[in-house]
């Protein structure tokens, strides 16, 4: 229960009750807040037009089917069995009460088509997908990104598929990745210099800091240019999404008590916050599309080498009929997808590293083994040098951080468009899915030793070495599959393994004194992404 009214309690103490104790704000939840949700569900419509089709009976017959926990309360339906970690609840859940991988959760008062095997995902990603590719409502969301016009929080329909060929086939596409790659270069060299610096003087560095700004300043140099430090821009995108993070990680009491939110009271209350980040995201954005839009056009630029994803929105703005709206929510949600995703897995990598000494060592010989810098001050490993030698070991151990520690363990969820029906059971129309992807991945059925860091089983003759992560194996999805398949795969595999590659070729690692006995804590928070709870300090060396 404590975790369920978490999200309400932040809400009444953010906005109403900054001095009221933590078992008065549940009481008053439980005395307020329940029964108007109670009434409200009495009293509610059906919010989709897809949900419009059947009668609420014929839907609730069909859903009923579906295997099912018990323990189900009213108007919080399962919600007080989730516990913080999500995904590790519902993994626990689905084995003790799911069939043929799926199981149905009442989430307030969204019945939640949880999927977790491989076989079911498949129906959910591949067969079905063009039925499952929508998204829900979420006022917040509709607030963030002007009306939920970006790529990824879009409904199904003909805008999503225009915003997504932008982002496919203008933003995201392999050559406009490569077209970064000295921008990523520099900012592999500032960290490498600031590493060196604390190696020379013996010092820790707080390496999750180093790399979240790395990651967040290769995205704000993508996005919006090579001035992207100008007046501190960078710091701000970073608080900024940071801030929005906060506003639609985790379970939301707005996505699950869709009628509450309905109240005018109630949602001004959940909005507000909203409303407050979106204002400073709009006068940042505003003022970067200002300035892009009075300078020369891209191509008689720099020779027309580089351009920004600001520069692109606008050439083809009326190609593809955009608004100011609509380019600024493309911009805000690649800085949310972009930046904590890549920093988690670069986190994570070195994590494991350094829990595997073994396995450091490994891949500190792959790369310097195979690529040879010279002495001189300021060199870091290009991409051109790590494409023309074969890192197999590099690239296997980024797929099995991936494999083990996915920053969005259970995607983005879909929502169903039209009824199919699933392993014999009809899925209605407007019934949300999230997708297990974190439990698949674990899953002691599909994997050898699941819970180990063996990125072996990506090597060649290894059990895992035909699995590519784009996909097409639904074992392995930490991108997702089908039509909302992330479009960031390129641009943040080139991120992180450059990054990585520098960081163990450079540096001998060592943990802390005094944090050596105790290990890494690896304690996790659940919200947009999955990500470390405390920061990772380690002691940098540079080998002899
Ligand atoms: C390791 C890094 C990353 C991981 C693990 C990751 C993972 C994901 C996942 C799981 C989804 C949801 C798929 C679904 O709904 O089924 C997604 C969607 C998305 N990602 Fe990524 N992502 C990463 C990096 C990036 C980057 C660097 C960008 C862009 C710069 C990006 C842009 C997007 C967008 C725009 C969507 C929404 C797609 C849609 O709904 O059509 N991602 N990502």
């Amino acid at each position: 229960m404590a975790q369920v009214l978490q999200p309400l309690r932040h809400v009444l103490h953010e906005l109403m009750l900054p001095q009221a104790s933590a078992p008065l704000v549940s009481m008053l939840l439980i005395i307020v807040v329940c029964p108007l949700v109670a009434l409200l569900m009495i009293l509610r419509r059906p919010s989709t037009a897809a949900t419009a089709t059947r009668s609420a009976s014929d839907r609730e017959q069909l859903l009923s089917k579906l295997p099912s926990p018990p323990g189900r309360l009213p108007v919080i339906g399962h919600l007080h069995l989730v516990g913080s970690l999500p995904h590790v609840s519902l993994r626990d859940l689905a084995a003790r009460h799911g069939r043929d991988g799926l199981m149905l959760l009442r989430l307030g008062a969204v019945p939640t088509l949880v999927v977790s095997s491989p076989r079911a995902a498949q129906a959910v990603l591949r067969t079905h997908d063009h039925l499952f590719a929508s998204r829900a409502y979420s006022p917040v969301t509709d607030i963030l990104f002007y009306g939920s016009t970006d790529v990824a929080f879009a409904p199904y329909g003909e805008h999503w598929r225009q915003v997504r060929k932008i982002a496919t086939t203008h933003l995201l596409t392999a050559r406009k990745v490569r077209s970064y790659r000295r921008a990523r270069e520099h900012e592999v060299r500032l960290v490498v210099a600031k590493i060196r610096e604390a190696a020379g003087a013996g010092a820790a560095v707080d390496l999750s800091e180093l790399l979240n700004c790395f990651t967040n300043d290769v995205v704000c140099h993508a996005v919006s240019g090579k001035f992207f430090r100008e007046e501190g821009r960078n710091r701000l995108f970073r608080e900024l999404v940071e801030a929005n993070s906060s506003l639609i990680g985790g379970f939301n009491v707005e996505d699950y008590f869709p009628a509450l939110v309905r109240l005018d009271v109630v949602k001004r209350m959940v909005c507000a916050k909203a409303r407050r980040v979106k204002s400073m995201w709009d006068e940042l954005l505003e003022k970067l599309i200002d300035d892009h839009a009075s300078r020369l056009p891209a191509a008689e630029r720099d020779g027309g080498e580089e351009t920004d994803f600001i520069d692109v929105l606008l050439s083809v703005q009326q190609e593809y009929k955009l608004t100011r709206d609509h380019i600024k929510a493309q911009l805000a949600i690649m800085f949310e997808a972009g930046t904590d995703t890549s920093f988690i897995v670069l986190e994570y990598a070195m994590v494991e590293l350094m829990q595997n000494p073994g396995l450091m060592t490994k891949l500190q010989a792959e790369v310097r083994g195979n690529i040879l810098l010279g002495n001189k001050q300021g060199m870091v490993i290009t991409e051109d040098e790590l494409g023309n030698s074969n890192l197999a070991y590099l690239k296997a151990v980024i797929k099995e951080t991936l494999r083990l520690h996915m920053p969005a363990p259970l995607l983005v969820p879909h929502l169903s468009m039209a009824d199919c029906d699933i392993e014999g059971y009809t899925i209605p129309a407007g019934t949300r899915a999230i997708v297990n992807s974190w439990a698949l991945a674990r899953d002691p059925s599909c994997w050898e030793k699941p819970e180990e860091f063996m990125p072996e089983r990506f090597m060649e003759g290894g059990s895992a070495a035909a699995m590519d992560y784009k996909g097409n194996d639904f074992r392995y999805l930490p991108f997702g599959a089908g039509r909302r398949i992330c479009p960031g795969i390129t641009f943040a595999s080139c991120t992180i393994e450059v990054m990585l590659a520098n960081l163990v070729y450079h540096f001998h690692w060592e943990l802390p004194p005094g944090s050596k006995e105790k290990g890494i804590d690896m304690t996790e928070s659940f919200g947009v992404t999955v990500h470390r709870t405390h920061n990772l300090l380690l002691v940098p060396a540079l080998p002899h």
